[in-house]
């Protein structure tokens, strides 16, 4: 039986949590009882969120800082665990930088993997760190059905979180004797700010409030994948088991709105 962290164990760091389903699942959890650090860049969307979640059984503390900065990574997680050891990480924070067509790789590119990948790594590795040395912890990843496989027009994205899945894979080999349980995230399409820059149909679209709670039941009942809408990810899950002569041209005819 895997770790299962709960609020009497300590708090709860999610990370992207000042918009979409980081603020989602920020306020779930402490509604769930846990004390929750919230970080993103934005401060003051981080306090509104602070605030809004009084009365809740737990509580929300804002604690700025960019996923980007490994430094900060490592001295906002050291400051947390002075409050009360972090027992259950949810690291969320990322996005998607487009572009130029032609310009593959461009600075677009750049930003994604730093955010996406990069920014990950860098709150992993304390908060790893610091679960190891207990030998008791939980941590959830946020990558996307898009990183199933590879699809047309994803930018850097689709490889982002392709690269984050086979991440979490990893560290759960290491994990597992050191009792810290890895998860993976990998939401379809929910309604947050991301989403809503996007032009093209998004089959399956999910509430952010109904994919926040899928995601906070899926870290109470454990097990390596969380995901939602399932039937979208089972479509895509499909896609990325078929040999590629089918591949190709069945996510060609199914991708034709992008
Ligand atoms: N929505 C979907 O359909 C969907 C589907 C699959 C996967 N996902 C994944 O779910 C996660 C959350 O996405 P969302 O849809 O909720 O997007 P969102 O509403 O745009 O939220 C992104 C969050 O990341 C934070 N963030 C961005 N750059 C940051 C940085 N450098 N340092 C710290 N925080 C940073 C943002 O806050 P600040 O700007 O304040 O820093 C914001 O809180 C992402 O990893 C996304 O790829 C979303």
């Amino acid at each position: 039986m895997t770790y299962r962290a709960s609020p009497a164990d300590g708090n709860a760091w999610i990370t992207g949590a000042s918009s979409g389903i980081g603020r989602g699942a920020a306020l779930e959890l402490a509604r769930r009882g846990y004390r929750v650090y919230a970080t993103a860049r934005r401060g003051a969307e981080l306090e509104a969120l602070s605030a809004e979640a009084v009365g809740l059984n737990g509580s929300i503390v804002a604690a700025r800082g960019d996923v980007t900065d490994r430094n900060q990574m490592a001295e906002l997680v050291a400051g947390i665990e002075r409050d009360r050891p972090i027992a259950l990480a949810l690291l969320n924070a990322g996005g998607n930088f487009w572009d130029a067509p032609g310009d593959i790789g461009g600075d677009g590119f750049a930003k994604t993997m730093a955010l996406n990948l990069q920014g990950v790594v860098n709150g992993l590795n304390p908060v790893f760190n610091a679960m190891r040395e207990r030998r008791r912890g939980q941590i959830a990843i946020v990558a996307s059905v898009a990183g199933y496989c590879g699809l047309p027009n994803s930018g850097g994205y689709g490889p982002s979180k392709a690269a984050v899945i086979s991440l979490a894979e990893g560290m759960r080999f290491a994990a597992d004797p050191l009792n810290v349980t890895i998860q993976v995230v990998n939401p379809g399409y929910v309604k947050t700010p991301l989403t809503a820059k996007n032009d093209f149909p998004m089959p399956f679209l999910m509430e952010c409030d109904e994919a926040c709670r899928r995601l906070c039941d899926g870290l109470e009942r454990g097990g390596f994948e969380i995901r939602f809408p399932n039937r979208l990810a089972l479509f895509m899950r499909f896609f990325s088991i078929l040999p590629y002569p089918l591949y190709f041209p069945l996510v060609r005819a199914v991708a034709k709105g992008r």
